[in-house]
């Protein structure tokens, strides 16, 4: 376990951050000096933790280019979309102080048995297991709820972002967090497993569906520690009617926003079979082919950056390979792109329709049409996954939206939206394999901490009097 760590920029290969692996024994000092921390933090008025939350989201805005530009490095994603990734995150602190106090906040009410008061506690250590495709945004969304509720946090960030991680460190410890209250540590899947492993209450994971998966399995004799996954999914969009161009921007955004490393993109696209969907079909290829694709830092401005890594590109390939083995015809391939890394790929539309392919989500920008033969097939095709994260339908016919609404099974379902829009004043998860039920961003609260329902009265009274049968 122990060892360095590297995180290289996709596009150059450049260093980006270097440092050591935690060992097993940062693990355990990191859970012990938060588990040392947690009751002074939980005992820290509401109002002092939220001022220090508050005092980080001014760092957050101040720190916002060069932040940005660490999260561009790190994965590759153009400045601007960077940029806005900080903007989720300095968003993510006034909605949580909100979700706190309407989700989690307390109440009392007066009733014939005395006060009824509802309190809600924070469960204690929390491990937090950041992805790399939002480094910053995603781990955030967990940290500051759990911030705020009274948890402590040990965060590992994705190996592939370390700096992003230490970066977010640094701003809490600016804003005045209390020692032991946030502790990072680094490494890959072991020290994932090691932290897992350790005396934590809680463990919010965003991740893939196999991993969510095994972190359950490993959990699953200590069912006090309260585990929220945010997974990924095979998410369709079915495109059936419109303006074909304006289709086109909804469903390409959709499948190639953050070069397909989305857990909301669509993977599979469903169309009519015949002219319409012909139409729509070649207006995403065509509107793909006017994709600008560069470095972070390239003017004019790249739509999409590098996959994370040319692994990655490597597995997609293999994946997109998988599809055309089994019949899959190509409308776009998937290419790598000359005089650039391996890791800049070329979005790929792929006809699949009648084929058996696998219910996997390939992450990356590769898009898999089906064409069925009515509406009813559209919804039964788009709902044949065994995930359940997000869901579109791009159609000027608002009955078919309330049929889809109705019928789909999804978490995140939009309509004429690319299936890529969330906000954090939502919550955010999924059904089936893309989660546990415990969504997060507005949501979240709910999972940092446990309600407390208690009868109170201010004096010791004579309790006989609703007990009948005393002699
Ligand atoms: P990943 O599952 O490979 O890794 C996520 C984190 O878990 C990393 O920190 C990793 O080191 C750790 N990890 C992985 N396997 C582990 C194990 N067996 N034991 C302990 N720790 C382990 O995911 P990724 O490749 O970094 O991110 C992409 C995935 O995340 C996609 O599947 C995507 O759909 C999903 N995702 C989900 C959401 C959501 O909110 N639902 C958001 C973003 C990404
Ligand atoms: C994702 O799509 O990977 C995350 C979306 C979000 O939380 O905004």
């Amino acid at each position: 376990m122990s060892g360095r760590l590297v995180s290289t920029d996709p596009a150059t290969g450049a260093v980006v951050w270097e440092g050591a692996k935690s060992d097993p024994a940062a693990i355990a000092d990191a859970l012990s000096a938060a588990r040392g921390a947690s009751i002074g933090w939980a005992d820290t008025p509401l109002a002092a933790r939220v001022a220090i939350v508050r005092a980080y989201a001014e760092r957050l805005a101040t720190a916002r280019l060069a932040l940005a530009e660490t999260i561009s490095r790190e994965t590759g994603k153009p400045r601007w979309e960077a940029d806005q990734e900080v903007g989720s995150m300095i968003g993510k602190v006034a909605a949580s102080v909100a979700a706190q106090t309407e989700r989690a906040g307390s109440r009392e009410t007066v009733s014939s048995f005395g006060r009824a008061v509802l309190r809600h506690r924070p469960h204690g250590v929390m491990a937090v297991l950041g992805p790399y495709n939002f480094p910053g945004h995603l781990p955030n969304g967990h940290i500051v709820p759990a911030v705020l509720a009274g948890d402590v946090v040990v965060f590992k960030p994705s190996e592939e972002t370390p700096a992003t991680g230490d970066a977010m460190a640094a701003l809490w410890r600016q804003a005045g967090l209390p020692d032991g209250v946030l502790q990072i540590v680094q490494g890959g899947r072991d020290v994932g497993a090691a932290l897992v492993a350790g005396d934590i209450d809680g463990l919010l994971f965003t991740g893939s569906g196999t991993a969510g998966a095994h972190l359950r399995r490993a959990l699953v004799d200590r069912p006090h520690v309260i585990v929220a996954l945010e997974l990924g999914g095979n998410n369709p969009i079915i495109a059936w009617d419109g303006d074909p161009q304006a289709a086109a921007s909804i469903v390409a955004q959709s499948a190639f926003a953050t070069t397909g490393q989305r857990c909301t993109c669509a993977r599979r696209l469903i169309v009519p079979d015949g002219a319409v969907g012909d139409a729509i079909v070649d207006a995403v290829a065509a509107y793909g082919d006017r994709i600008r694709i560069g470095r972070w830092d390239e003017l004019p401005e790249p739509a999409m950056g590098p996959l994370i890594s040319v692994a990655a590109a490597d597995r997609a390939r293999e994946a997109v390979a998988g599809l055309i083995a089994a019949g899959g015809g190509v409308i776009r391939a998937f290419e790598s792109i000359p005089d650039r890394s391996g890791a800049f790929v070329t979005p790929a539309i792929l006809d699949v329709t009648g084929l058996r392919v696998p219910d996997e989500e390939i992450f990356a920008p590769v898009l898999q049409v089906t064409r069925v033969a009515d509406f009813d097939a559209a919804v039964a095709a788009a709902n044949a996954t065994r995930y359940g994260l997000a869901g579109g339908l791009v159609s000027d016919d608002r009955d078919l939206w309330d049929r889809y609404a109705r019928r789909a099974r999804a978490g995140v379902l939009n309509w004429n939206r690319p299936t890529t829009g969330a906000a954090g004043t939502m919550p955010f998860g999924g059904v089936g394999a893309s989660g546990n039920h415990r969504p997060s961003a507005f949501y979240a609260a709910d999972y940092c901490a446990y309600p407390v329902a208690s009868f109170e009265a201010d004096r010791v009274v004579d309790q006989s009097a609703d007990w009948r049968g005393v002699g």
